[in-house]
């Protein structure tokens, strides 16, 4: 079986990884670490977030934020919109992909969003319109696409059913996305092969979260279901206010690590990244949730 020679990653430290977090953290430093995540090379940053600051304290300096990183041409940087007032703000602050966010399991976006899969179907009509008509790119999420925290055991009909829909609105890319880590290998190559019976293959992204510590190994089997899009997080930092008990997206240190070892070019500079993660980890006092990042931040030390 043949795998990718390249991936894409996109780095969602900075909205799903920070967004969690009960402690304010400045926007300065917010700043301070997409500028080094664009330093780094990705191509794809998720910034922030245009949601209810009742709902999600954390991200409601997302247009501070934005205002104030270095922006480098050729990087994308994405925020989430779930309705149009988010729109509005993501286009006033100059976001150039916009994020709408559904998910597989009805209890969920109840949950999440506080609406039916089918009435935030509706929502986001007039966000992609609007994406569209402005010429942005339009990406959408599918929570709970591999188990929920409410409902249990999602089919991979359920995550098909509403990809077509998301399909349907327009979107460049839809992320498949494991939102409390349950998945496991088989189940990944299963959802993976159904999603891309609706929607093609090479605009599909694996977005692992690691609470149980599967994430690599279902990226690995996403890579042998033709998945060449990823979503990472920096330090592994994260997890999502409406699953409880949720931990972070996959480490990206830990990806890149993965990349770099079967030869699969990513553009991204790995050190770059650990000095990435070990500035937020040291802002936030604590350790980052990164192996390959704290083994190679030691090894720093170790040669001195
Ligand atoms: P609602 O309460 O049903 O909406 O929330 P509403 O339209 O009735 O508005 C209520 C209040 O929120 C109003 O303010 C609105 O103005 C305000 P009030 O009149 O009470 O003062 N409001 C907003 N303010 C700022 N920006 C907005 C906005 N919209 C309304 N965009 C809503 C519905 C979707 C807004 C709410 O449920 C919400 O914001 N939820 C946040 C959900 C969220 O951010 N979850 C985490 C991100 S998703 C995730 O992590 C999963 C992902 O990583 C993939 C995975 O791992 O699964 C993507
Ligand atoms: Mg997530």
């Amino acid at each position: 079986m043949s795998l990718p020679a390249k991936v894409k990653i996109v780095e969602v430290g900075p909205r799903d990884g920070l967004q969690n977090e009960k402690e304010t953290i400045a926007a300065e430093i917010k700043i301070e670490l997409v500028n080094r995540l664009t330093q780094a090379g990705f191509v794809n940053i998720e910034a922030a977030s245009f949601v209810s600051p009742k709902w999600v304290p954390q991200m409601a300096t997302s247009t501070d934020v934005m205002a104030g990183i270095v922006r480098k041409p050729g990087v994308v940087y994405s925020v989430l919109t779930p309705n149009m007032k988010g729109f509005d703000a993501a286009l006033a602050a100059g976001a150039d992909e916009m994020v709408i966010f559904g998910s597989a399991s009805e209890a969920f976006s109840q949950k999440n969003i506080n609406c039916s899969i089918a009435e935030s179907i509706e929502r986001f009509r007039d966000v992609a319109q609007a994406t569209k008509q402005h010429g942005l790119r339009l990406r959408a999420a599918v929570s709970c696409s591999f188990g929920c925290p409410y409902q249990g055991d999602v089919p991979p009909d359920s995550v098909a059913d509403v990809v077509q829909r998301l399909r349907d609105l327009g979107c460049d890319e839809i992320d498949i996305a494991d939102t409390i880590g349950v998945a496991t290998p088989n189940k990944v190559h299963a959802v993976m092969r159904r999603a891309a019976k609706e929607f093609p293959i090479d605009r599909l992204s694996g977005h692992f979260h690691d609470t149980y510590g599967q994430a690599l190994a279902n990226i690995y089997a996403s890579l042998e279901a033709g998945i060449s899009i990823f979503h990472s997080s920096v330090a592994g930092l994260g997890g999502c206010p409406y699953a409880k008990g949720a931990t972070g997206n996959v480490a990206t240190e830990d990806v890149l690590y993965l990349m770099q070892g079967m030869g699969i070019e990513t553009g991204i500079d790995l050190n770059a990244v650990v000095d990435a993660g070990q500035f937020i980890s040291q802002h936030l006092g604590r350790k980052a949730v990164s192996r390959a990042g704290n083994a190679i931040a030691a090894k720093r030390i170790s040669v001195q």
